[in-house]
């Protein structure tokens, strides 16, 4: 930011109790776009590089100075002990750094679309203009809630009205206050030691600042924003769902802008900490949250959320749910994937319907096609896992861990009880419960042997359709012995059976 643009300190005004939102959540701390309403504040505010950043912290006062550590560990938490007011609350920081001289950024903390160019031009207007009170404006369809800008005849600024104090005549104006102010630090604490509360609301209004100014002959200003809509504020959940969509479109908007494929906008909802690279498609249904990153021609949903994942080129993941994944480069995962912390899926691997992973090395080109859980594990290269094969990682007590070497293939329905460990091209037999290592090259086998009581069903279930149908195919077979397999008997089996199941 050029010197025109710098300020001396921000104040954020966030100790309202926000009672319209009607939740137990401090207002500022309500998330759009995977940021709290706070956190886009300060986001905006962050370039500008003031030396001080304050926030004013009452309502839900502990969330917030624990929020507020997490995400702006400089920021400094000022407390507002009861909420008299935005006046009060201005004046209270302000208390906080008695020796700060110059320009002071204040905003509300509840105005979560602000950009860091309306701000700074904002500020570049105070400057420029020589002023020593500037409030931001913005001319709106339906001014309803919002404190109403007065003008002289001359244009030049006269107080600011809030709309439980205005007449029908100021009712009317259309040009609201944004509660984005630029004032010089002593004449700020000046002013705002002589609000008085006598007002519809008795609080301290900050708005109360400009009128004496104006009648003092100082010079002040009002700056309407570029875009109105950056300066919406959210005081109920209908207006923090309103917000949330303008700023998800403004996402999409930008990415779209760079490259990106949105199939439907209206139901891809994209963080403003993801990114999404050009040639990405976004299928409907999809939303990415935290630090999620999709890169070039790869292909997310339909119908799929993600958190914290990364997404390699040309991977394609469909009706997903995963949180802090990483699917590598031509990968493939879904439909109905359930991936959680920890999985790492190499490149060109897979996994398929019904698997959930969990804390799992998937290795470069190996299947995990259907109907499995991966908990714990490390899968080499090339190998497979059947159908229905579960990784048994926790004994009640502790998780353990299960090691498949590189083109093992693990046949259907086994159960690889951990700690344990399958070598380099070993293989399992369908149905297996694998409590022992199988060595290298080696096919386990840890099931019972198959036993075949004949003519069960005729003798137990007799007239059932299973014992006509069986008894048709005795009468059959007897007639055309060679043509049928012998009733009764199951044909001799090899006794290491390749039971994978692979597409
Ligand atoms: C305020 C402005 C209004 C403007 C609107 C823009 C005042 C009196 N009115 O109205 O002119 O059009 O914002 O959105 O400022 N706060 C404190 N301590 C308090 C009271 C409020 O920190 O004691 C904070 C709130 O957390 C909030 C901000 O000040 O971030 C504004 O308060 P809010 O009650 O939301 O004011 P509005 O009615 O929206
Ligand atoms: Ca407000």
């Amino acid at each position: 930011m050029s010197p025109q643009q710098s300020v001396a300190a921000v104040v954020v005004l966030a100790a309202g109790q926000g009672t319209r939102m009607r939740s137990t959540t401090p207002k500022v701390l309500h998330e759009l776009g995977g940021r709290s309403m706070l956190g886009h504040v300060l986001a905006a505010t962050a370039p500008l590089a003031a030396g001080t950043t304050l926030v004013v912290v009452g309502s839900g006062r502990e969330a917030v100075e624990e929020h507020l550590a997490a995400v702006a560990p400089d920021a400094r938490a000022v407390v507002q002990e009861e909420q008299r007011g935005s006046g009060h609350a201005a004046q209270v920081a302000l208390e906080a750094v008695p020796d700060l001289e110059g320009p002071v950024l204040v905003v509300n903390g509840d105005s979560p679309l602000l950009t860091t160019g309306t701000l700074a031009a904002l500020v570049a207007a105070h400057h420029e203009a020589g002023s020593v009170f500037t409030v931001l404006t913005a001319e709106v369809g339906d001014p309803t809630g919002l404190g109403r800008i007065v003008r002289g005849e001359d244009g030049a600024p006269r107080a600011i009205v809030e709309e439980k104090d205005a007449t029908a005549q100021q009712r009317a104006i259309r040009e609201v206050n944004a509660g984005v102010y630029v004032a010089n630090a002593a004449t700020l604490r000046r002013v705002l030691a002589g609000l008085s509360t006598d007002n519809a609301q008795g609080e301290q209004y900050l708005t109360d600042a400009l009128a004496p100014l104006v009648e003092g002959g100082a010079p002040v200003a009002a700056v309407a924003a570029q875009d109105p809509v950056d300066v919406l504020g959210c005081n109920d959940q209908r207006e923090l769902a309103a917000r949330r969509r303008t700023l998800n479109d403004r996402v999409l908007d930008a990415l779209m802008v760079a490259g990106v494929t949105v199939v439907d906008p209206a139901t891809t909802w994209v963080d403003v900490t993801a990114s999404v690279l050009p040639g990405a498609r976004l299928l409907p249904g999809v939303q990415l949250h935290g630090t999620t990153t999709v890169a070039a021609g790869a292909a997310v949903g339909p119908d799929t959320t993600l958190t914290d994942c990364t997404v390699g080129e040309g991977a394609t993941v469909v009706r997903t749910h995963a949180t802090g994944a990483e699917i590598g480069p031509g990968a493939a995962v879904g439909p109905f994937s359930y991936l959680r912390p920890g999985t790492r899926l190499a490149a060109r691997s897979k996994v398929g319907a019904f698997v959930e992973t969990k804390n799992a090395v998937v290795g470069e080109g190996s299947k995990v096609p259907h109907l499995s859980y991966v908990g714990d594990a490390t899968i080499g290269r090339g190998a497979n896992i059947g159908a229905a094969t579960v990784f048994v990682n926790y004994d009640g007590v502790a998780k353990h861990h299960t090691t498949i070497g590189d083109a093992v293939r693990v046949g259907s329905d086994t159960m690889l009880v951990a700690p344990v460990t399958v070598g380099d091209g070993a293989y399992t037999a369908a149905g297996s419960v694998i409590t022992q290592d199988v060595p290298p090259g080696a096919m386990g086998v840890a099931r019972a042997k198959q036993r075949n009581v004949a003519g069960w069903v005729g003798r137990r279930r007799p007239g059932s359709a299973a014992a006509q149908a069986a008894a048709a195919a005795t009468a059959a077979a007897a007639e055309d012995p060679a043509g049928s397999r012998p009733a009764g008997d199951a044909p001799d089996r090899p006794a290491d059976p390749e039971a994978t199941h692979e597409q």
